[in-house]
């Protein structure tokens, strides 16, 4: 087991144990209770009660005095008691009242639902009130998948717990506070955007707040299966003929040591029982029969049954290979070129944040039909079912944190917040096959601080998961002459490098890109962000900036220049749909939306589009 110990702000240590998070005793600045105790793994492939739906909502504006007290503290005596004013007679008492107050729909930000809370950033106070029975010897869990950005709960007028970061999941027990039959829930979020936050307050996409993805009440065994990772064995070198083992560990909370597990994958002739160790985790390896590995040509997921006691979790895991090999990346031994798209989770057609089964079929649709086999999807993990989708559909992920430009990388209770977000983005999706690289940040500025801390966050990353690369999409440098020199020392941390570079649109002309000669480090290297703006339907010359013809020259100018460099394994434009963000700010060209767009966000696609479609089909750009 190894401790990894991190000095937060004002407090306490959080302890976040090998391979899992056992307990977070860290209070952030922020946050009275600190980031919720448990992480379950799976919940997707659990029978939960879902709490999505109608939740009554009422708007607490700054400062917010429903839920802060003057000091900033969160109140005991808030909104989150849920009473009820008296109207007609009795003493004066609150002023607000869920059950008359109107709804919205959840999973679902409040931007895009309340035209008058679009550009509002600040307290939402939900509640739903909801019947349980409880079961004897069972413990509940609220599950959220994710609320933007930060989270304080309620159940029954008890306060359970706190949540920051506006894109992972937490879970937070409520078994002693709920009670048979009439129960209800209260949920305080808070979208502000703070300095010290991850993100921090400038970013180039909206900024939704909300219960912006499901939310359930998951009833669990006393002793219960919590966490997992089962992969095809990390060898020193890959052999296809011996790829058979499989590794990883079962982690059973409550379990007392020698807790029998039971590993089944029956299509891979896997049936073992396994013993908990004095810390609930089962370790294991095993041979599988004729393995069938993940790739995009054959996306093959098996089912994997977890039995420990009273409980049992099925799941569909593909198990594959991915390493580096000098400048070359290798999946399942072979050398790989990624022909992919940067994706934002905005809902195509609707707008808002993708978080339902229709956005994501209608992303991963543009993903197919730009013949792509790769997906970035910046700059924060998006709601699970689009990597469930892309084990399914075969593509591979690019997953990242919310670590945008500047950061407070100065400060150790920022370092601890981007080590539990690492952290969570990682439990929740290390089983997917589909996800080849955790990026731990975005265009950050390259000074000590910041590279010191990301380099410890990279190597935290190679802790929880030395099964995957780590990388990162650097910013910079500016082209001198034609001459462009990446020499940021982050990229010594990486296993793969993400290079954004604008050349034809942020600077120089598109056709400078022709005789620009790139000095990059001896890795792998992803042009992970390129492109320029285009309003889709307006057409002119190539140098009309906006026109879809001048996004079409900037591409095939970036072609030529990036055929040149051999080191390059895969190309992501930014981005695959224009998406909203409030900088952009051109009357009738980007009125509020971001127009790098392969698609418009009403799902017209623009020549840029097919030039990508044809590229990737014919496979025209860089090489294995
Ligand atoms: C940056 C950044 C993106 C941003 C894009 C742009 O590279 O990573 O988040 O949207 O450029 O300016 O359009």
């Amino acid at each position: 087991m190894t401790r990894f110990s991190i000095i937060a702000g004002r407090s306490l240590l959080c302890r976040i144990v090998f391979g899992s998070l056992t307990c977070c005793a860290v209070v952030l600045p922020g946050l009275a209770q600190g980031p919720a105790k448990t992480l379950l793994v799976g919940v997707d492939r659990r029978s939960v009660t879902s709490l999505n739906g109608d939740w009554h909502y009422l708007v607490d504006q700054p400062p917010a005095k429903g839920l802060y007290t003057a000091a900033g503290k969160v109140r005991d005596n808030g909104y989150g008691l849920n009473t009820h004013p008296n109207i007609n007679s009795g003493p004066h008492n609150e002023e607000y009242d869920f059950a008359t107050a109107p709804t919205l729909k959840v999973p679902g930000d409040w931007n895009t639902q309340d035209p008058t809370l679009f550009r509002y950033e600040g307290v939402v106070w939900y509640e739903r009130d909801f019947d349980f029975q409880p079961v004897p010897n069972t413990r509940a869990y609220l599950h959220i998948g994710a609320a933007n950005y930060k989270s304080f709960v309620w159940v029954n007028q008890k306060r359970i717990c706190d949540h920051e970061g506006g894109f992972t999941p937490f879970d937070c027990e409520v078994t002693s506070a709920l009670k048979p039959g009439a129960n209800f829930v209260v949920i305080a979020v808070d979208s502000t955007r703070e300095v010290d936050g991850i993100p921090s307050v400038g970013i180039d996409w909206f900024n939704y707040g909300g219960l912006t993805r499901d939310v359930s009440l998951v009833t669990l065994p006393t002793r219960f299966i919590d966490d997992y990772d089962i992969h095809l064995k990390h060898e020193s070198t890959f052999s296809s003929s011996n790829a058979n083992t499989l590794a990883g560990y079962v982690h059973v909370e409550g379990a007392a040591e020698g807790t029998a597990v039971t590993l089944r994958i029956p299509e891979a002739g896997v049936n073992t029982t396994l013993k908990t160790d004095a810390d609930g985790r089962a370790s294991f390896e095993v041979k599988a029969a004729n393995l069938q590995l993940w790739s995009p040509e054959t996306p093959k997921l098996y089912k994997v049954e977890l039995v420990s006691g009273d409980d049992r979790l099925a799941d569909d895991i593909g198990f594959r290979d991915i390493r580096v090999d000098g400048t070359r990346i290798l999946l399942n031994g072979k050398s790989i070129f990624l022909q992919g798209a940067n994706a934002h989770a905005e809902a195509p057609y609707r707008t808002g944040r993708a978080c339902t089964d229709e956005d994501v079929k209608n992303i991963f649709a543009f993903l197919k039909d730009l013949n792509a086999n790769f997906v970035r999807l910046a700059h924060y993990p998006h709601d699970e079912r689009m990597e469930r989708t892309a084990d399914r559909e075969g593509i591979m992920v690019w997953s990242e944190i919310p670590l945008w430009q500047h950061i407070s990388f100065e400060k150790p209770e920022v370092y601890a917040k981007a080590t539990y977000m690492l952290n969570e983005m990682i439990r929740r999706d290390r089983n997917k096959a589909s996800v080849i690289f955790w990026s731990v940040s975005n265009e950050t500025p390259n000074n000590p601080a910041r590279t010191q801390f990301l380099t410890n966050l990279a190597n935290e990353a190679r802790r929880l998961d030395p099964t995957r690369l780590v990388t990162s999409a650097l910013i910079g440098p500016h082209v001198k002459g034609n001459e462009a020199v990446q020499d940021d020392p982050l990229a010594d941390a990486l296993d793969v490098v993400g290079q954004n570079e604008y050349i034809g649109w942020y600077e120089r002309r598109p056709e400078d890109a022709d005789n620009v000669k790139w000095t990059l480090p001896n890795k792998p290297i992803l042009i992970s962000e390129f492109g320029a703006e285009a309003k889709q339907g307006v057409h002119g010359g190539i140098d009309q900036r906006w026109a879809e013809e001048q996004q079409v020259n900037v591409y095939e100018h970036q072609f030529v220049m990036i055929n040149k460099i051999p080191q390059v394994r895969g190309l992501v434009p930014w981005v695959l749909m224009d998406f909203r963000s409030p900088t952009r700010n051109i009357p009738k060209l980007q009125d509020g939306f971001n127009r790098k767009g392969l698609i418009s966000e009403d799902g017209k696609k623009k020549q840029a589009f097919f030039l990508f479609q044809k590229t990737y089909k014919e496979r025209s750009v860089g090489k294995e």
